[in-house]
């Protein structure tokens, strides 16, 4: 049965009315809506908490020097010992100091009590080996544990004198069961006391036969196999090429601090390129924090390396160092399963400043940031990546204006200048590539070696493991 309802005038005025209530509150719904999906960087900075825990490491043990919780140093003074035994300061080398006489041949009191270093003397040389300077050597480090090994032998691979290099580590945001920060304690104190190459070694031998024929493994059949041989080779006795492979490094020191993620923020993947810069923006804010920390009035130099570089020249410091530029990147790729294309352009940050690039920015906000790779912005940027030639003149060097965070040698006498990593939009840039353009407004020189190349490591995709599984599964059944 049907009930029909007749409305009387009076009725109908009040569902007239109330249909425009309610559409009054939907459309205050849909603008409140449009607000949130449009909303601009959530604050992602207001969860960084000014705490951190700042640990120095020597052959003898892990010693914590400061702590600070929620801007609150931390009394210290006693357990001060994380996994070593022994407590005592690390022999880190003594720099020598001046310190002037007065008029009447005393030492001056005042300068007796004040550290006195002549910046002068630590510019940056391009023959910075030979002349002694020293090294800040910087590398972040999230959720890196598997990639440990490879970033130490790296590390003790290079063959600018170690006793030049300070090393500074920070971790951050680790997930809660991994556990780096513990490997790089315990890897540390190895390479400090000079026996971390034998424990790798072991390591990577216990690993071998605990998977024979792992399947794990089975991506390195489908990789090229001068790539894989070169690798082979990379790892294999280094310390017969290099006699200071294993000599320790003038200091380790370890920063523990989070900065936070922007998973999480309410984004969905349609706003990928807007996570991107907000991204970015959380790792220059730890970039400056790092380097404000550790740099000491006595480096000359600052080298930036991500962890996850399988090799690389064991001379890169020098071989960036030598062009007398303020800022040197070399080329990054990564090698390809060969059903990829063996290969690939691994860091897309490194550019020349284009024409239709400068005519985007115009009509960009001023917050918005430019990434590369991203059909929105179409910048048709000059990259290092693809200038590069395998056959090229490694020495030949490029003028760039952005920059990729992955190798960076820097002057560290542009950072006490006030060049940093951008935690905000800068000329529409931020972190890395904001640096670049940064040094270059302030008229330092930024250069970039595109025939000079240091290998990313691949790390099989859940898609190319299918692939991979599939191609096996045909090869068993045509009986190979
Ligand atoms: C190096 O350190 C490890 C771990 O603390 C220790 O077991 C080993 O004996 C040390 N080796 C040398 C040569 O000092
Ligand atoms: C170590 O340095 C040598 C010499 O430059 C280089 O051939 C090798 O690839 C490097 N090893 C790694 C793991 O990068």
């Amino acid at each position: 049965m049907v009930h029909t309802h007749k409305l009387s005038p009076r009725k109908s005025l009040k569902v007239v009315k109330r249909i425009g209530l309610g559409l009054i509150a939907l459309v205050a719904l849909l603008v409140i809506f449009k607000a949130f999906l449009n909303k601009e960087e959530p604050d992602v900075f207001k969860d960084i908490k000014d705490t951190y825990e700042k640990y120095l490491v020597t052959k003898d043990g892990v010693k914590l020097e400061e702590a600070v919780v929620d801007g609150q140093a931390v009394d210290i003074s006693s357990d001060t010992q994380k996994d070593g035994e022994v407590e005592k300061e690390g022999e880190v080398e003594e720099l020598t100091k001046e310190y002037p006489l007065d008029e009447e041949g005393e030492p001056d009191i005042y300068k007796l009590n004040v550290e006195f270093y002549d910046l002068n003397k630590y510019t940056g040389l391009s023959e910075g080996d030979k002349e002694g300077d020293y090294i800040l050597f910087l590398m972040p480090l999230r959720n890196a544990e598997h990639v440990l090994p490879m970033a130490f032998f790296n590390i003790m691979n290079l063959t600018y004198d170690h006793s030049l290099i300070d090393i500074a580590f920070l971790v951050s945001d680790c997930s809660p069961e991994d556990t780096t920060l513990e490997t790089v304690f315990s890897y540390s104190m190895l390479l400090q006391n000079g026996t971390l190459a034998a424990k790798l070694q072991a390591d990577e031998e216990e690993k071998r036969n605990a998977n024979v024929q792992g399947s794990s493994e089975l991506y390195k059949l489908y990789m090229p196999q001068d790539y894989m041989e070169n690798v082979e080779k990379s790892y294999l006795h280094p310390e017969k090429q290099h006699p200071g492979f294993q000599k320790p490094f003038r200091s380790v020191t370890i920063f523990r601090k989070d900065f936070g993620q922007v998973i999480g923020q309410g984004f969905s993947d349609r706003h990928a390129v807007k996570v991107q810069g907000i991204r970015r923006k959380l790792m220059g804010r730890a970039r400056n924090w790092l380097t404000a920390s550790a740099l000491k009035p006595y480096h000359s130099w600052i080298y930036w390396r991500d962890v996850d570089i399988e090799t690389a020249p064991g001379s890169v410091i020098q071989d960036l160092m030598k062009h007398n530029f303020d800022v040197m990147v070399p080329n990054v790729w990564r090698p390809l399963p060969t059903f990829l294309g063996n290969e690939q352009a691994y860091d897309l940050n490194t550019w020349i400043e284009s024409d239709p690039a400068i005519e985007l920015a115009k009509k960009l906000d001023e917050d918005d940031v430019i990434v590369e790779g991203y059909a929105e912005y179409p910048t048709w940027r000059v990259h290092l990546a693809y200038i590069r030639k395998p056959k090229g003149d490694p020495n030949e060097v490029v003028e760039m204006d952005g920059v990729g965070g992955v190798s960076i040698l820097a002057r560290a006498k542009i950072f006490r200048q006030g060049v940093h990593f951008p935690a905000f939009t800068f000329l529409n840039h931020a972190e890395t590539e904001a640096f670049g353009k940064m040094a270059k407004v302030m008229k330092f020189s930024v250069g970039g070696l595109p025939h000079y190349t240091i290998w990313h490591i691949y790390e099989p995709s859940e898609d190319d493991l299918k692939k991979i599984a599939q191609m096996e599964r045909k090869k068993r059944r045509k009986g190979h």
